[in-house]
Order: structure tokens, then sequence, then C-alpha cells
């Protein structure tokens, strides 16, 4: 069966790992935030099928990212999921010290003192991939020949929304992180996170911080007033909030939504998720909005007054993907004085516990012989956009 648009995936493009990397292997994908590796030497890890690398935060302020193997005899150099490297990158194999600012190599120990000097130059340097910071979140990308030019648009367009975040008057640090294997399909997952069909019966408790108009497509004259009331609330602030949906040849979405009357963050219980405003409300009053940034391939970014929540996920193989989660505070935002984790985590946990069993369902049912791809409605647009997106920058 072939593709065909506005349908969800045939099994046979589900089934194609090799697509999948070779998706990855041409195109930048979001691997979290400066805040994820925030003091120099913290390094964060993650996987992409059977490969690791790692990001790591350089002397001078500049994000690193390697792959996880040695220059010598390819033993893993860093076995922590986030840690801090001693002043060089040690390999526990044979301790060979690597710079952390450019992966050169500084040290070779137990080997002899010319063995350095006559090697040639860059064999013994650790393989880097290239990264690129957009208002503090990072993109890697594996390709040798890297399209800026596509990144240059994306950040020209999305910056206005969410530099203000980034270039606030302090740093921000990952209060928390979370990263989950799950025996689902990656493009399922995806697929999920571009609808809201699912939402008004699975997520009974994330649809409460929202009127159902944004969910269910219907703009009722009560929801348009309300956005109404916020966009002049948002000009007044001069806070960017016109939506800019997934184009079909655009690889992201960003708009800025009001949350239920009285919910200030994103939290069960509408209040503050830390204490310590970020970014244009950091010296103001918190504001009953969140910005949210979706981008492809693999990300979903929420911006409210008081935190970030990234979400971003990674295929490991053709029914396998890991889901990371983080959030990300104001620097001086203290645990148990400005912010409770369970307080702090909940709707993310929640709501991401109830996609993935959708999600490990529907990877059940795509592998039923019975299996067809079903049509997408209007309201599931961002899925056929999605897809028409991945079969045409997979080939
Ligand atoms: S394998 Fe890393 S130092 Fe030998
Ligand atoms: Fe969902």
């Amino acid at each position: 069966m072939t593709y065909q648009s506005g349908y969800g995936f045939p099994a046979e493009v589900l089934g194609d790992a090799a697509r999948m990397q070779r998706l990855f292997d041409n195109k930048w994908f979001f691997v979290g935030m400066r805040a994820d590796v925030a003091r120099p030497r913290d390094y964060f890890k993650f996987k992409l099928f059977d490969e690791e690398y790692f990001l790591v935060h350089g002397q001078e302020g500049q994000i690193k990212c390697y792959v996880n193997r040695c220059a010598h005899q390819s033993a893993r150099l860093v076995n922590a999921e986030t840690g801090r490297c001693a002043a060089r990158i040690i390999c526990p194999n044979h301790q060979w010290a690597f710079d952390v600012n450019d992966g050169s190599l500084a040290h070779a120990s137990q080997m002899p003192d010319d063995f350095v000097k006559n090697c040639p130059e860059g064999e013994l340097s650790l393989t880097s991939i290239v990264v690129r910071e957009v208002s503090s979140m990072l993109f890697a990308c594996l390709g040798d020949d890297s399209d800026h030019g596509e990144m240059d648009r994306m950040e020209n367009l999305i910056t206005p929304y969410t530099d203000p975040f980034a270039k606030a008057g302090h740093g921000f640090k990952q209060a928390y992180h979370s990263r989950e294997i799950i025996n689902a399909n990656w493009l399922l997952v995806m697929i999920n996170n571009r609808e809201c069909c699912h939402c008004d019966m699975n997520h009974k408790g994330l649809v409460k911080l929202f009127d159902p108009s944004s969910f269910n497509g219907d703009m009722t004259p009560e929801y348009k007033a309300m956005i109404e009331q916020a966009q002049s609330r948002w000009d007044a602030k001069g806070l960017h909030w016109k939506e800019m949906p997934f184009a079909p040849d655009e690889n992201f979405r960003i708009a800025r939504y009001p949350m239920a009357e009285g919910f200030k963050s994103i939290t069960f219980d509408g209040e503050l998720a830390s204490q310590k405003l970020i970014g244009p409300f950091e010296n103001g009053e918190p504001d009953e909005g969140t910005l949210s940034l979706w981008l492809n391939p693999n990300c979903w970014v929420h911006f409210t007054s008081d935190h970030i929540a990234t979400n971003w996920v990674l295929p490991l193989g053709q029914d396998r993907c890991a889901l990371y989660t983080s959030w990300i505070v104001h620097e001086d935002a203290v645990e148990n004085t400005h912010y409770d984790k369970d307080h702090m985590t909940e709707v993310w946990n929640v709501t991401n516990a109830e996609d993935v069993g959708l999600c490990k369902s529907m990877s059940e049912g795509a592998k039923s012989r019975h299996y067809k791809p079903g049509p997408f409605s209007q309201n599931e647009r961002f899925c056929t956009q999605f897809c028409d997106w991945y079969m045409e920058n997979s080939v």
C-alpha cells in the first residue's frame, strides 16, 4: 500500500526504520535546552536508534554534542544519563582525556610519549555533531551538509515569540527531568501529539486547563471573546500571539493560548508551578496563557509565566522510542521554597502516561494483519501535515 495524503501511514512506512534514520540524518531535531546542561561541564546523554550522543556545556559557554564513543577503541565515554565531566572528558577504558570544548585529545594515558604527536591531525578527536541554539533551545543535525537555511528561516519567525524568555536578565536551570522508553512506534507518538481529538476523553485533567474550544476546533462565541480579551492583554504587554500554524512546507507551529479562567500555569490546580517568574513576566504579573511550540520532527514545548516544559521523542527502533521531558525554571528558583516537584511535574507526567497508553495501543493495532491507515479529518490537519512532511523529507 502506498502513502496517501490525508491518511495515516501504511504499515510499510511505519515499519521502515531505515526511513526514520534517513530523516534524522538530514533534518535538524530538538535535543533539549541550554538549561539541561546549565553549568560548564554538565552533560546530557541521548540516544537515537543504537547510537548514543551527549551534549556538554563547554568551558566558554558553547554547547557541544559528541558521539558517546572514544576515539581510541570506541569505549563508551559517559555512562550516566546526565552528570558533570571532570575538567576533561576521561574515557573509563584507558583514561584518554579529551578537551570538553572541541573534543580534541588532550592526553593519551598509557601511550608512548610521541604517540599523539605522530598521529594524523583529527584522528584522535571525538566525533562531534553540529548544534544550533535558538532562544536557548538546542537542535542537532547529523548530516555533514546541515541545511542552515531552513533553521535560519525558522529562527527568524519564532524568536520574536521565544526570545523574550531566553533573553531575560537571568539564566535557567532544569528543575526536573524524566526520560522514558516507550514500546510504541515513534511516528505514531508524533501523530498522537499533533491532534487533540483524543484529549476530551483521554486527558480529563489536562482539558480542565483550557477552554474546550481550544481542543475540538469549534470556536464558541465565549471562547472567541476570551481569546480577543487575551490578545488585547498580550498586545499591551508587547507579547507576540499571532498563530503560525504548520504551513505545508514549514516545520513548526507556534501559538499563544489563553488558559481557563484562573489558571496561571500548567498545573492541575492552576497555581504557579514556580513562584519565580521567568522571561517577559519576571518583574510583573503572571499571565493566564501559554506560548506553545510544536516542531517537526520531534518536539513540543510550552512556555508559561513561571516555567518551560519540553517534551521530545527520538526513535530507538521500529516500535521503540524515548520520551524526554524537562521542566525548566528561573536559575534562582529553589526547590521546596519556590516550587514543589510533584506539583510542577504532575500535568505532564499524567498526560504523557495517558498518551503512552494510546500510542502503545495504536502501535499494536498497526501490527494487525487487518491494519489499514484511516483518514484524518480537518480537526486532525496537523497529523496530515506531519505525515506529508515526513514522507517528503525522509526519502
Ligand atoms: S577506548 Fe577510550 S581510552 Fe582506550
Ligand atoms: Fe494526548
